[in-house]
């Protein structure tokens, strides 16, 4: 069976366009493959030396994955660092990876150009981490976003060269896996681009419905459409595209209807779409508030998906080190 590997970076709550971006189909793919979900902690150190208490932020991002639906039942969802045996097989590559390739890469560039304090030996073998976590389950696929494209290119350099240097053919190259069937972008709300942490208009899962309504209710409008059928400005697209991605079709279609014989009233619409963000996200809400509480249950979450990479893991390393001259 095909086997899948992706890692999250622990940077934050989880908003709306995570889940239709990224986590929707995550829930899709642990029913066809056998995935490794993982949260990339020593990856965030390369940028972030005094992470705090990792323990805490990984729970707290693990919590919110699971109240999504990504089953452990049916995937390994581990924390990185439980995993030692990336490390070793991250200290291998790096014995074949070179100076030259490592400093091209783009984002190793831009984060050297943001933190000229800090450009530590982590963020020039970013990289070989990243091949490490994904070659150590000999994964085929990985779900990644466009961004991360160099860092799959240089992955499958990673695989292709171990494979070449002791002549055998042991790891697969892993291809990246676009969600191309319904790439979705979520919209912000204040008027142009996309939903993001970093844009600042982020509605998370984990907001409860006064914040949820705030939010919604400040949305970006204009005066209204004063001929019939207008093209719809981008502020008033981003709203209808909000109502197609969680609101009914019957829904959408009053409201775009109202739009176009110059009736609208943006008023009714962001309440109508505030609550139909609030009816899907107080499910997941209430779950990641039951599932943070439960200790016991994210222990043996942790646990249990440790102790599945690690038995693939440790196949792997065991592999390598025989391939290598380890016997
Ligand atoms: P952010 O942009 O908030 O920092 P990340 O860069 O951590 O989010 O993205 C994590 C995942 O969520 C990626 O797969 C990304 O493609 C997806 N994602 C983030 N924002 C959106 C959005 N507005 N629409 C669709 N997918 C998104
Ligand atoms: N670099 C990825 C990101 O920034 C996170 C990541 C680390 C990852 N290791 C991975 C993704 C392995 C896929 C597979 O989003």
């Amino acid at each position: 069976m095909e086997i899948v590997v992706s890692g999250i970076r622990p940077t934050g709550n989880l908003h709306l366009g995570n889940y239709f971006g990224a986590v929707k189909n995550f829930l899709r793919l642990q029913d066809e493959y056998k995935c490794f979900f993982f949260i990339a902690d020593w990856h965030s150190l390369t940028t972030h030396p005094h992470p705090g208490d990792v323990t805490v932020n990984v729970r707290k991002i693990l919590a919110e994955y699971l109240a999504c639906g990504i089953d452990p039942e049916k995937a390994a969802i581990y924390v990185q660092s439980d995993v030692k045996e990336i490390l070793e097989l991250y200290l291998f590559l790096n014995m074949n990876a070179y100076l030259g390739e490592l400093q091209r890469v783009t984002s190793f560039k831009e984060k050297a150009r943001k933190q000229p304090e800090n450009v530590n030996a982590g963020l020039l073998t970013y990289p070989t981490l990243m091949a490490a976590d994904i070659i150590i389950h000999k994964a085929n696929k990985v779900p990644v976003g466009k961004d991360q494209e160099q860092n799959m290119e240089m992955a499958r350099k990673f695989a292709r060269r171990f494979n070449t240097i002791y002549g055998v053919d042991f790891f697969p190259e892993p291809e990246s896996y676009y969600f191309t069937g319904e790439a979705v972008k979520v919209p912000g709300l204040d008027g142009s681009g996309k939903m993001g942490k970093s844009e600042g208009n982020a509605i998370y899962l984990v907001d409860d419905a006064a914040t949820i309504r705030k939010k919604v209710m400040k949305a970006v409008t204009d005066s209204g459409p004063t001929e019939p059928n207008s093209v719809k400005p981008e502020a008033i697209e981003n709203l209808f595209t909000m109502l197609k991605i969680v609101s009914s079709p019957d829904t959408y279609d009053y409201f775009n209807e109202k739009y176009n014989c110059c009736e609208i009233r943006y008023g009714d619409l962001k309440k109508q779409l505030a609550e139909d963000i609030v009816q899907f996200t107080a499910p997941i809400r209430e779950r990641i508030l039951e599932i943070s509480a439960d200790v016991a249950y994210m222990d043996k979450v942790v646990a249990q998906g440790a102790e599945k990479a690690r038995e693939s893991a440790s196949r792997t390393i065991k592999e390598v080190r025989k391939i290598i001259g380890f016997k």
